[in-house]
């Protein structure tokens, strides 16, 4: 097998990671490790708030902050104004939902199309609109690799479809799915259009102008490697001037003497209580990875997940449920022999980090593959391929 390459120093990358000493952790679709910078720059406010009040604090670093729009902007090929910054990358999705549904409504014969691989609480939200007002829930089928068939999504097209999400990375198949292929069909089509970039942000590049979304929502804490509690929504020109959140606050909106006027811009997607000191760390996990750049951490990631999925593959009994022609750094298996529960209760005592997943994240995915559990590896730029093989070793002595 050929060695991962990388232009960076591997060793400088895992000296960055101070949990890099301590497990081998393959849970970065989970919550990654973070590198220092992050949790110093966390810290490093929270002092500042215990030294001179948390609202001073947020005073003092009003700059920083502005700082934080740019660099996600950057990331996601965005003016700082089109993003908001919030708790989670379901905090995102939901307000971007709560605002189409409040703003438009949804109807009897509206259709709200979503992939396959749809993450739960993507769904949910589908299914409750869709039981009160008669709106149907469809999902778009998949191609014979797996991803979201967009000729046959092109054909579904009509005036009824009210909305569509996406998933980019789902978190349990390994895929990618053609997010712009899908922006593109939609173009002249009045669907709003939500993609969920959770599993992308921090691991593949993304460019909001050629995925020609209405939204794209994140999350902080996994491959981005900033701090739990932090995620963005990158909002359209057509979503910022044409949809009204709900429930609007003091942040999102002013309250006028004769009404109330609001917020320009994605911050009106955003409430005002937030941790400021977390999401300054999501600024330095954004920096962090914009100075390593994301061509070269999708490569690494690439390359130690094929690097996975081939020793994994060679072990008798695994079967690697991967699909998708381009492929994500989500490697999931099963072994015949040895239910995926007790697989990961074995990797785990052997001081490897992974996740087992189950449908309650994404049940029409599971259930369309007869799967009930299985394991998620999920290597970062920071792991090793020893680390890969030190994982293939306990699967491959699993009982
Ligand atoms: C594809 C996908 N979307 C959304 C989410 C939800 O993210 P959060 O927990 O930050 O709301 C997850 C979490 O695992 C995910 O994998």
């Amino acid at each position: 097998m050929s060695p991962v390459t990388t232009p960076w120093d591997i060793a400088r990358l895992r000296a960055d990671t101070p949990g890099c000493g301590r497990v081998v952790h393959l849970n970065n679709a989970g919550a990654a490790l973070p590198p220092a910078i992050v949790t110093d720059t966390v810290v490093e406010h929270l002092r500042l708030e215990e030294q001179i009040g948390g609202y001073e604090a947020h005073a003092a670093a009003q700059e920083r902050m502005e700082a934080v729009y740019d660099s996600v902007a950057r990331l996601v090929g965005s003016r700082p104004d089109q993003v908001a910054l919030v708790e989670s990358a379901t905090e995102g999705w939901s307000r971007a939902f709560q605002a189409v549904h409040f703003t438009r409504g949804f109807r009897p014969g509206d259709r709200l199309l979503a992939s396959g691989a749809e993450y739960a609480s993507n769904v949910l939200p589908l299914l409750q609109v869709a039981s009160r007002t008669g709106a149907k829930v469809e999902f778009i089928p998949d191609d014979a690799s797996g991803c979201v068939d967009v000729a046959a999504f092109t054909s579904m097209l009509d005036s009824d479809v009210a909305l569509v999400a996406i998933t980019h990375c789902p978190s349990q198949n390994g895929l990618v799915n053609d997010v712009a292929g899908i922006g593109a069909a939609l173009r002249g089509s009045d669907a709003w259009y939500l993609v969920d970039a959770c599993q992308s942000a921090g691991q593949l590049p993304l460019d909001t102008s050629a995925i020609g979304a209405d939204f794209v929502s994140a999350t902080g804490r996994k491959f981005l490697r900033g701090p739990r509690g932090t995620g963005f929504l990158y909002a359209s020109e057509r979503a910022t001037t044409e949809l009204e959140p709900f429930p609007l606050d003091l942040h999102s909106a002013t309250w006028e003497s004769g009404g109330y006027t609001i917020a320009a811009g994605a911050r009106r997607f955003e409430y005002w209580e937030r941790s400021y000191a977390a999401l300054l760390g999501l600024g330095a996990a954004v920096d962090y990875a914009l100075d390593l750049g994301i061509d070269a951490i999708a490569a690494r990631i690439g390359e130690l997940a094929a690097h996975a999925r081939e020793s994994l593959s060679a072990i008798d009994g695994v079967i690697v449920r991967d699909r998708g022609v381009a492929r994500s750094g989500i490697v999931t298996f099963t072994h015949d022999g040895v239910p995926a529960p007790e697989l990961v209760r074995q990797i785990t005592a052997a001081g490897i980090n992974v996740s087992l997943s189950t449908p309650d994240y994404a049940r029409r995915d599971f259930d369309a593959h007869g799967i009930t559990s299985q394991v998620r590896v999920s290597p970062h730029a920071y792991n090793t391929t020893e680390e890969i093989d030190k994982l293939a070793e306990v699967v491959a002595n699993a009982r």
